[in-house]
């Protein structure tokens, strides 16, 4: 389900194609959380038996100046979902938090009992959703929850062919950089003077694909309990990189420059955000297996497969013959008699047939 307020539904049909999923295995439906007649209707019509909720506005920047927006989007949307999961006996929930619960935290790795204290409406909109959820299964004992709080997810599927697109202006580091590295128009890099090494800000970055997996290792952990649970847990590296390394890393590994202007500080952002991971490594059984180095490579390889993200059709034709190719490959290796797990993703030769190529527009 998704409202598509931030996101195109062309990433649902490349989903598809890629995991080679039918209509009946995945299915979408444009509705907004905070629809509860559409929602109850979802859920009467489908047996859902766990949730990841993932819906939410995101920008710091923009809750600041429509902070009711925030709340109403993220908070009361979370009221309605958990209201209706509990009318229809579904038990187990997932939940999208953020590191930006914990506010400034004077901690150098911030663990999950660290002081909460979001410093914007979007960082209070995830704290009191977090509270709705740990009072909802208070309430109701057979309602099992874990709440995962990100650091800073960047980085795109392996494919290039599923990646960041916000319809907004983007707000987050990763996308600012590679439009940047795309358009030659220097993109801001917010303080310099942050008492760090460096003098910017310090953030723990994590690779989307170790998030989707983190999110797989807690539903695993909800499969095992029946009653009153519901933790907290960082996803995070455990590693901090500040914002210069960031761009120093991305040109080392793409050979592309990143332009940017030094700007003040923006409101509401932290001096340094680093997760200590311990809880999640030990209790969900799931570490991180990306570096920034893939993190970087892997954003640059799907800006340049998609310049303009899933919105134009043109290029959406291109990708989507890429796509094909994709999946003739992958067709070739299911179909050999023991697929080992040593046999390469069937994207990998064609990754580096467009690192060497250049796309044309
Ligand atoms: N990306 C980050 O840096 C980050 C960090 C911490 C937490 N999070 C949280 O993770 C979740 C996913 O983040 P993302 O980066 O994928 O953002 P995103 O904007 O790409 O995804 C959120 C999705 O929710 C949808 N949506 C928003 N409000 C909705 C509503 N009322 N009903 C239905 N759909 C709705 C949007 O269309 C969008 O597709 C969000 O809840 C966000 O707060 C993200």
């Amino acid at each position: 389900m998704d409202n598509l307020c931030n996101s195109y539904v062309e990433s649902v049909t490349r989903i598809k194609e890629l995991s080679g999923a039918t209509d009946d295995d995945v299915i979408f439906c444009n509705i907004s959380v905070n629809d509860k007649r559409a929602l109850c209707k979802v859920f009467a019509k489908y047996r859902i038996t766990a949730v990841i909720h993932f819906a939410g506005l995101k920008s710091v920047s923009e809750s600041i100046k429509e902070p009711m927006r925030y709340y109403y989007n993220n908070v009361t949307a979370t009221c309605t979902l958990v209201e209706c999961m509990k009318r229809y006996s579904c038990h187990r929930i997932v939940f999208s938090s953020s590191a930006t619960v914990y506010g400034n935290a004077t901690d150098a790795y911030i663990k999950e009992t660290a002081a909460v204290g979001p410093l914007t409406p979007y960082g209070r909109s995830k704290l009191m959703c977090e509270q709705i959820i740990q009072d909802a299964c208070k309430g109701s004992p057979e309602l099992c929850a874990v709440i995962l709080r990100y650091f800073n997810p960047v980085g795109c599927h392996e494919s290039g062919l599923l990646g960041e697109n916000p319809r907004n202006a983007p707000n987050n580091l990763m996308p600012c950089v590679t439009e940047a590295m795309h358009s030659k128009a220097p993109m801001r890099l917010f303080g310099t003077d942050y008492n760090t090494p460096d003098g910017t800000a310090i953030r723990d970055f994590i690779h989307v694909q170790d998030l989707a997996e983190g999110h797989l290792a807690a539903l695993r952990r909800l499969e095992k309990v029946h009653v009153s649970f519901c933790k907290v847990y960082n996803m995070g590296n455990g590693v901090g990189s500040s914002v210069k390394e960031v761009i120093t890393t991305m040109e080392k590994v793409t050979g592309v420059k990143v332009p940017h202007k030094i700007c003040p500080r923006r409101d509401g952002d932290a001096e340094c955000v680093v997760a200590d991971p311990t809880k999640a490594f030990t209790e969900l059984n799931w570490r991180p297996q990306l570096d920034i180095t893939v993190m970087c490579s892997s954003a640059w390889n799907w800006k340049t497969l998609n310049p303009v993200g899933y919105a134009q059709v043109r290029q959406t034709m291109r990708v989507r013959k890429y796509v094909n190719r994709v999946l003739s490959i992958k067709k070739e290796n299911t179909s050999a008699d023991s697929p080992s797990a040593t046999t390469p993703p069937p994207w990998s030769p064609l990754i580096s047939i467009f690192s060497k190529a250049t796309i044309e527009n």
